[in-house]
């Protein structure tokens, strides 16, 4: 950590350096001096921290922005920076925030999850695990989709970081927050506009350009959020097998049509037909992640992207998902499991040619799913 954001820290955070230190809390919340939440274990609690008043809370964001060399105050009321840890922050002051100034720090954790972390956690089988590996090895293009805090930017780190040694990865992200286990991974950040210092900004449209121009086998794409889909979509039809993104949605479908509405923001001359159908080309798999009630998160589906049917819809197959069985009366934990959905994916022969060990068999659910998959199509 740089001495200016560990003065700044020491000098302005104390009534919450606890919480900054607590490797347990993955957020902290301010809403006002006096209201201050915290994230750990997936669950949010209240705790008793308290800033002195609403004029300390300020000034302990002022000089954090100061620290990055940015500026809060009543012309720019909102910030959000990151901080030379890799923690994210955004604040917003009064009076648009209307509790007194709101705070949101997610804490960049030092550890980043691995394939078995997710299997250990539930939130994938040992077969869902394996079925995602072939997909990379296979080079499939996939779309991570998922809300705010779903897991999304931790499955990226786990799917690049399973990519062949042989190939060069170029990651792309508005703030970095990847940290890929790879041989051979580039990494590049967008930068915003800041005409008062004469800084250009630099987009992540411009870097995916950049990026095609860098030999790149495979190229991610952090969060989709903008017309950079397009560029996503683009790279993921030309060639560079074994792409990947993250979307904000909250179903397989949803990420597609998701997808489309980036697309369409820039001033693009392609018809919203062509780019439909592109989308469906571009896609193979998604992976859906979710923030249960239980505070857990889990891949809610993993579905194939098949292409659009006559009226212009998206197909897609689910070929494993989450289902719950029931509740763990102690802890309020949700019990359930990754199970396969009964359906063998379109690519099953490059499997079976490739000789990856991953029989048909690993595609049919157990019993007791087979009835819940039935009951909620
Ligand atoms: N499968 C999981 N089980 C438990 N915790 C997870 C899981 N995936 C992610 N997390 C934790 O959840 C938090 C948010 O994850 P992140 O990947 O940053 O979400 P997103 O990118 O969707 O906002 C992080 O603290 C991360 O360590
Ligand atoms: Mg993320």
């Amino acid at each position: 950590m740089s001495s200016v954001f560990q003065d700044a820290i020491s000098n302005f955070l104390v009534p919450i350096k606890d919480l900054l230190e607590d490797e347990k809390v993955s957020e902290v919340m301010i809403n006002g001096p006096f209201e201050i939440f915290v994230e750990k274990g997936g669950l949010v609690y209240k705790v008793d921290n308290k800033f002195p008043d609403e004029s300390s809370l300020v000034s302990a964001m002022r000089s954090i922005a100061q620290s990055v060399g940015r500026v809060i105050d009543d012309e720019n009321p909102r910030l959000d920076a990151r901080l030379p840890d890799g923690s994210r922050i955004h604040v917003v002051l009064p009076p648009m925030a209307k509790k007194g100034t709101s705070v949101a720090i997610r804490k960049f954790s030092k550890e980043s999850l691995t394939l078995k972390d997710l299997i250990s956690f539930g939130s994938l089988s040992p077969d869902a695990a394996r079925f995602l590996d072939i997909c990379i090895y296979l080079g499939k293009n996939i779309i991570v989709s998922g809300g705010t805090g779903s897991g999304k930017t931790s499955m990226l780190n786990v799917l690049g970081s399973r990519m062949p040694d042989t190939q060069r990865l170029l990651v792309i992200e508005d703030a970095s927050e990847l940290q890929i286990k790879a041989e051979h991974v580039l990494y590049f950040e967008a930068r915003k506009d800041a005409p008062d210092r004469g800084i250009k900004g630099v987009t992540i449209r411009d870097l995916v350009v950049s990026a095609m121009r860098l030999r790149p086998d495979r190229i991610i794409v952090g969060e989709v959020r903008g017309e950079e889909a397009l560029d996503l979509i683009q790279v993921m039809n030309t060639g560079h097998d074994g792409s990947m993104g993250t979307v904000h949605a909250n179903s397989p479908v949803d990420a597609c049509t998701r997808l489309e509405t980036l697309c369409l923001m820039g001033d693009t001359k392609i018809p919203p037909d062509a780019i439909r159908k592109m989308i469906a080309s571009a896609v193979h798999i998604i992976v859906q992640c979710s923030r249960y009630h239980d505070g857990g998160r889990r891949t809610a589906y993993i579905s194939e992207v098949l292409g659009i049917d006559q009226f212009g819809r998206y197909i897609t197959q689910d070929i494993f998902r989450w289902l719950q069985k029931g509740k763990d009366p102690d802890t309020g934990k949700f019990i359930g499991e990754v199970v396969p959905c009964n359906y063998v994916p379109s690519f099953f022969d490059q499997i079976v040619v490739n000789k990856l060990p991953f029989p048909k068999s690993k595609f049919i659910a157990p019993e007791w799913a087979t009835k819940m998959i039935k009951e909620f199509k």
